[in-house]
C-alpha cells in the first residue's frame, strides 16, 4: 500500500483528532531527526531561565509550514500543536506554504489539513495561508486554494490585522514568493500598505527564504526584491518555510528571519551561516506572543519543550 493510501486510509472518516494523536504517539517517526547543530552563541534570550511575563500578550498566534505532507510526522506537531494550545490557546496560524504535498491538490486538504488539525479548526482556530512552491502545481495555479475557506485566502497576497486598536495591533502581509507571482504589482502594494499601515507590528511571511543555512539555501534575487522594503518600512520580522528545519538569524537591518519549515515534510541538513543566530533541523512548530514593546518567538518541538526562544524589539 502506498504511502497516501495507507495514511488516507488510517486518518479519513469521521476519527476523532484525539484518537488520531493518541494513535500516533505510539508510532514511531518515519524519518530520523537530522541533528541539531548547537547555536552560534547561547544568546541570553534562550537562557533556560528565561520566564514569560506574566501579563497576557496583545495578540498571540501560531505558525507552521511545509506542513502537508500527510505523514506520521505533521500528525506528531499537530499533536504538540494542540496540546500547547490546550494550555495556551492561540486564536490563529499563519501557515507559510507547502500546505498540501505534492502538488497543491485540494482533493487531498481534508487528509492533509482538516484531520491533522481537527481539534484546531474544531475550536475556531483560524489558518492564514500563502502558497509555497508544491501548492500551485495542481490546484489552477494555486487558485483552489485561494478559493478554499479554511485557508482564509482573501487573493495570492492579503493583509489581515490582529489585536484591539487601543492596545496595539498587529498587521500580517501574506505575500506569494513563488517565481510566477505578480510580481511587480505585489511589490508596489506590499511597499504602500506597510506605508499607510497603522499597526503598533508589521509581520511579513511568506514560503521562501531571503536567508537560510538549509538545504535551498538563501535567495539572492528574493532578498534583492524584499530585503530593501523591509529596512525601508522597519519590519521586525519575517517568516519562511521551505527549507524543512528551524534557523532564527540574527537582525539583519532591523528584520529577524525565521525559516520554520518542520511541519512534517522530510527534514534537510542545515550548516551555519554567519547571520544564523540559531539552527535546529527538526519536526516542530512556533508561538509568538506579542507585546507593547517585544514580541516573544518559541520554537516548539513535537514533544511540547521549547527549543529556540527569542525577543524581537523594535529598532526605532
Ligand atoms: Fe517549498
Amino acid at each position: 500500500m502506498k504511502r497516501r493510501q495507507f495514511l488516507l486510509t488510517l486518518f479519513g472518516g469521521s476519527v476523532a483528532g484525539s484518537l488520531i494523536y493518541g494513535a500516533i504517539a505510539k508510532s514511531k517517526n518515519q524519518y530520523e531527526p537530522v541533528l541539531a547543530k548547537s547555536p552560534a552563541s547561547n544568546p541570553p534570550e534562550n537562557n533556560p531561565t528565561f520566564t514569560d511575563p506574566t501579563e497576557e500578550p496583545l495578540v498571540r498566534f501560531a505558525a507552521i509550514a511545509d506542513n502537508g505532507f500527510g505523514s506520521l510526522d505533521q500528525m506528531a506537531v499537530a499533536k504538540s500543536m494542540w496540546e500547547t494550545y490546550q494550555q495556551k490557546p492561540y486564536p490563529f496560524v499563519l501557515m507559510a506554504g507547502d500546505n498540501i504535498y505534492s502538488y497543491g491538490e485540494i482533493s487531498l486538504a481534508k487528509a492533509y489539513f482538516e484531520e491533522p488539525y481537527a481539534p484546531l479548526l474544531k475550536e475556531n482556530v483560524k489558518f492564514y495561508a500563502v502558497l509555497g512552491n508544491h501548492d500551485i502545481i495542481k490546484s489552477n495555479n494555486g487558485l483552489d486554494q485561494i478559493n478554499y475557506p479554511l485557508f482564509n485566502m482573501s487573493d495570492r497576497y492579503y493583509s489581515f490585522t490582529k489585536g484591539a486598536v487601543n492596545a496595539g495591533t498587529v498587521e500580517f502581509f501574506a505575500i506569494d514568493t513563488n517565481s510566477n507571482a505578480p510580481w511587480e504589482a505585489q511589490l508596489g502594494w506590499l511597499d504602500q500598505q506597510l506605508a499607510k499601515s497603522t499597526a503598533l507590528w508589521k509581520i511579513v511571511y511568506g514560503h521562501h527564504p531571503l536567508y537560510s543555512s538549509g538545504r535551498h539555501g538563501s535567495n539572492p534575487e528574493l532578498a534583492s526584491k524584499l530585503a530593501p522594503i523591509f529596512a525601508k518600512h522597519q519590519v521586525p520580522l519575517y517568516l519562511c518555510g521551505h527549507d524543512h528545519g528551524y534557523e532564527r538569524s540574527i537582525p539583519l537591518d532591523g528584520t529577524t528571519y525565521i525559516v520554520n519549515g518542520g511541519g512534517g515534510a522530510p527534514l534537510y541538513k542545515f550548516g551555519k551561516s554567519p547571520q544564523t543566530a540559531f539552527v535546529s533541523s527538526q519536526f516542530s512548530f512556533m508561538t509568538f506572543d506579542v507585546y507593547q514593546d517585544k514580541i516573544i518567538t518559541k520554537a516548539i518541538a513535537t514533544d511540547g519543550k521549547v527549543f529556540d526562544r527569542a525577543i524581537i524589539t523594535k529598532t526605532i
